[in-house]
């Protein structure tokens, strides 16, 4: 399994914990920054790391900044990438379960580095339940090619 990570310079610190605790279970990571707490502009790095995920080249993707939100905006317009806020163990479980994420977000100022790290273990371990959720997931993709949905 090889993560994506990035952040902006409001998850710096969070970003080198998250790659520090995938490290220490010989989880790969691919590291696109930033790389320092200098101000950045949060979509470049958001980009990057959720690209790595469409693209295939991460199964996964950590991607943080101040709250979670900017680089949530930013890693969902990329095409393929569903990408999840989550600010607590359940989120991290269901968006798995129901929403097939392959970004998790999150906020250095929003969620402690202790619970940060439990939320990707959960998200990195838990399946996608398919079935029923895979009709809605696919037409999220339906969206993203621009098809109009109707009820
Ligand atoms: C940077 O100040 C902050 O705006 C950014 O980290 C993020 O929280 C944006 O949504």
């Amino acid at each position: 399994m090889k993560i994506s990570l990035g952040a902006d310079h409001g998850a710096y610190e969070l970003k080198e914990a998250v790659k520090k605790h995938l490290e220490e279970q010989n989880i790969e990571v691919a590291d696109f920054g930033c790389f320092s707490k200098e101000s950045v502009d949060y979509p470049k790095y958001a980009y990057l790391a959720a690209k790595a995920v469409a693209d295939g080249e991460c199964d996964f993707g950590v991607i943080c900044c101040t709250t979670g939100l900017g680089v949530s905006m930013a890693a969902n317009k990329v095409k393929g990438v569903r990408a999840a806020v989550c600010t607590n163990e359940m989120l991290a479980e269901m968006t798995r379960r129901h929403n097939n994420a392959n970004v998790i977000c999150m906020g250095q100022n929003v969620v402690s580095q202790e619970l940060a790290f439990s939320m990707v273990d959960i998200f990195l371990s838990t399946e996608f339940e398919g079935g029923r959720h895979e009709r809605r997931v696919n037409l999220l993709t339906d969206i993203e090619d621009g098809k109009e949905l109707t009820v």
